[in-house]
């Protein structure tokens, strides 16, 4: 079959998509593939790394080998080194579990009774309840937990009753709702890998040796840069030179691949223990990038947000959504909107509003922010919002997510791939972006001058400095500090104003990589409940603010803090004398322009937790029960 390249977007084909945890990777081609599939599916630990699993045609057996494993990949892949299996067409996957706990049981691929093919799902069958029912009435019996074992036995069922693979194929996703993707390998035909998408996508590298199928194109990064992205309710049968694509109907469809652009270094740890620290001390560098790319965007970035430049003059209102760290940078932005632009500015959080009112608003721009523009919950969002005729926005760091797709326009941040589990750059980099994005909408409304608008950009730049220089200058004493800190049995931050959002941040930096429990607070709610909890063990880590009324209120809080006892460390900023001498700890920041207040004290923020994390001993690029890209409601 002929390959058309195609660079335009295949992502027409990407409606209604969600991204679902969990992650395939597969291969078929000329070459022995065991240590290919294992190293791609390490590439895409990042979407779950709850268990893990491989099959492969082996060509010395002629038969399949299933091989899985709890915990981490590097479980799977002694066992497979234990094992001699190997041949020219295997597949892999690694989960995050929605559907029974963490066991080999559990963990794909999953096999047919008579073992003749093996099968690896990302999704969840909404309705598997009820096709387990069915099929058990049947005559069939469930081995494991997994909504994943009814797509098995379904599969099972249509091929018992054609030779016709296809039709067995099509008839058994026509009976599946919900995110149904899947690959499976099938030993009468130890040639061809069997896929199809169905919500969670998956891609299909072209290489010169064979065929790569992946959850993320990343998997493959090393090999191909000519992708195939599987269209919505698409099948697909692969061979070595051959994709043959159809839809539900049975309808051929074209193979167009699409070029993409592959950074492999940024999928190493270079020469840093962990992706996490690498990706700190990146900020200063993607700040740079992305402040350079906005700068170039300039007034184009109206049109690429899905505005006209009256329409931006005009909005009534802002509404930004998302989760996580995303949510902690909107929720800082939000101070940007309103001080610098004067535009009324809402903060949602996903997972909650979509189960609220909503008031639509057609003279309002909905912006989500999401580093992966994949998060279920915000996805789902912005389907809820497009129900009603939103102008919908992204603000993302991946140029081919479902978020850039799904919306009317989308600015991107150039953090380059974030790997580890806990977002740092990626959040610097959306609140350097919301800051630009502030000043031209003020710039638009009449707010600010050219002058003031270079003067932002400046500013970016500045703090993004200020971020990088203060972990060189604390580095030896949040190394020697984490010693303590990490025998805390619990941790409170504090901020006001544009720092408790920060306080937020810091407090879920820490929980999720050391696992101590923290939580961020606004300074002047203490005194309403919180300061309860204020003792000797207690360190309570406080966020300053270079205005002077807030500061001033902060030493307030700060006072409290010390009169009952307490243990502060400060983030403060030079000359902030009165706030500096309540400190039990202090980090002294260089001033920076208001509103930058957090992100000049991201840096040392994150470091102190990555050191906290690394003091504890904890898996820190993948910390446990997380995943990078949460793609289930
Ligand atoms: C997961 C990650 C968080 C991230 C959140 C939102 O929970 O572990 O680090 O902040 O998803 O992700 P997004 O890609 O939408 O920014």
């Amino acid at each position: 079959m002929k390959l058309k390249k195609l660079v335009v977007i295949a992502a027409l084909f990407f409606n209604n998509q969600i991204n679902y945890s969990c992650s395939i990777f597969a291969y078929v081609g000329s070459q022995l593939c065991k240590a290919h599939v294992l190293k791609g599916l390490s590439r895409l630990e990042y979407r779950g790394y709850d268990s893990s699993g491989f099959a492969v045609y082996d060509i010395v057996t002629n038969d399949l080998v299933v091989l899985k494993k709890p915990g981490k990949i590097a479980e799977l892949k002694m066992a497979a080194l234990a094992s001699s299996c190997d041949g020219y067409a295997a597949l892999g996957h690694t989960r995050w579990s929605t559907h029974g706990v963490s066991n080999e049981v559990n963990a794909h691929p999953h096999t047919n009774d008579d073992r003749t093919f093996a099968l690896v799902h990302n999704g969840i069958i909404e309705n598997h309840f009820q096709l387990r029912e069915q099929l058990s009435k049947e005559g069939y019996t469930f081995k494991t937990e997994t909504d994943t074992e009814v797509m098995v036995h379904l599969f099972d069922q249509e091929l018992k009753k054609t030779d016709d693979i296809k039709k067995a194929t099509l008839q058994t996703v026509r009976k599946l709702k919900g995110a149904c993707t899947f690959v499976a390998l099938h030993k009468d035909h130890p040639e061809m890998l069997i896929a199809a998408r169905q919500r969670a996508p998956i891609c299909i590298g072209v290489g010169e040796d064979g065929m790569h199928i992946a959850s993320d194109f990343l998997a493959f990064a090393d090999k191909t840069n000519q992708v195939f992205f599987m269209p919505e309710k698409s099948i697909a049968f692969i061979k070595k030179g051959a994709i043959f694509a159809y839809d539900y109907d049975g309808n051929v469809l074209p193979i167009e691949t699409k070029t993409v652009n592959l950074q492999p270094s940024a999928y190493e740890k270079l020469d840093h223990d962990h992706f996490m620290l690498k990706e700190i001390y990146e900020q200063k560098i993607a700040i740079e990038k992305t402040v350079a790319h906005l700068h170039e965007l300039g007034d184009k970035v109206w049109s690429q947000l899905g505005l006209t430049p009256q329409q931006a003059r005009t909005l009534f209102s802002l509404n930004l959504f998302g989760c996580g760290t995303s949510w902690h940078a909107a929720r800082i932005g939000q101070f940007f909107f309103e001080k610098i632009a004067k535009m009324p500015t809402s903060v949602y959080l996903a997972s909650e509003f979509r189960y609220m009112e909503f008031f639509p608003c057609l003279d309002c721009l909905f912006m989500s922010v999401s580093q992966s523009g994949e998060t279920a919950d915000t996805l789902e969002l912005i389907r809820y919002f497009k129900k009603f005729g939103a102008r919908l926005a992204t603000l993302t760091n991946v140029a081919t997510s479902s978020m850039v797709r799904e919306t009317n326009g989308h600015l991107l941040t150039k953090a380059g791939p974030e790997i580890a589990v806990a977002s740092t750059k990626a959040f610097s980099t959306q609140l350097a972006s919301l800051y630009w994005l502030a000043h031209r909408f003020a710039l638009q409304r009449g707010h600010i001058n050219m002058e003031q608008m270079a003067q932002a950009e400046k500013d970016v730049l500045h703090a993004a400095s200020v971020l990088e220089q203060t972990i060189d200058q604390y580095k030896v004493d949040i190394i020697e500090a984490a010693k303590t800190y990490a025998q805390a049995q619990r941790i409170m931050y504090l901020g006001r104003h544009v720092t408790y959002p920060f306080a937020m941040e810091g407090a879920l930096k820490l929980k999720e990589i050391s696992y101590i429990f923290a939580q961020g607070y606004p300074a002047g709610e203490l005194k309403h409940g919180s300061i309860a909890l204020v003792d000797e063990h207690t360190p309570i880590i406080l966020f300053s603010h270079q205005d002077p009324v807030i500061y001033q209120k902060l030493v307030g809080n700060a006072q409290e803090v010390k009169a009952r006892g307490g243990h502060l460390l400060i983030f403060a900023f030079e000359g902030q004398d009165e706030l500096i001498q309540l400190a039990d700890r202090v980090y002294t920041i260089p001033r920076v322009a208001p509103l930058l207040e957090p992100l000049a004290m991201t840096g040392i923020m994150q470091f102190f937790a990555y050191q906290v994390a690394l003091v504890l001993g904890r898996d820190i690029d993948k910390p446990r029960n997380l995943a990078k890209s949460v793609t289930v409601e």
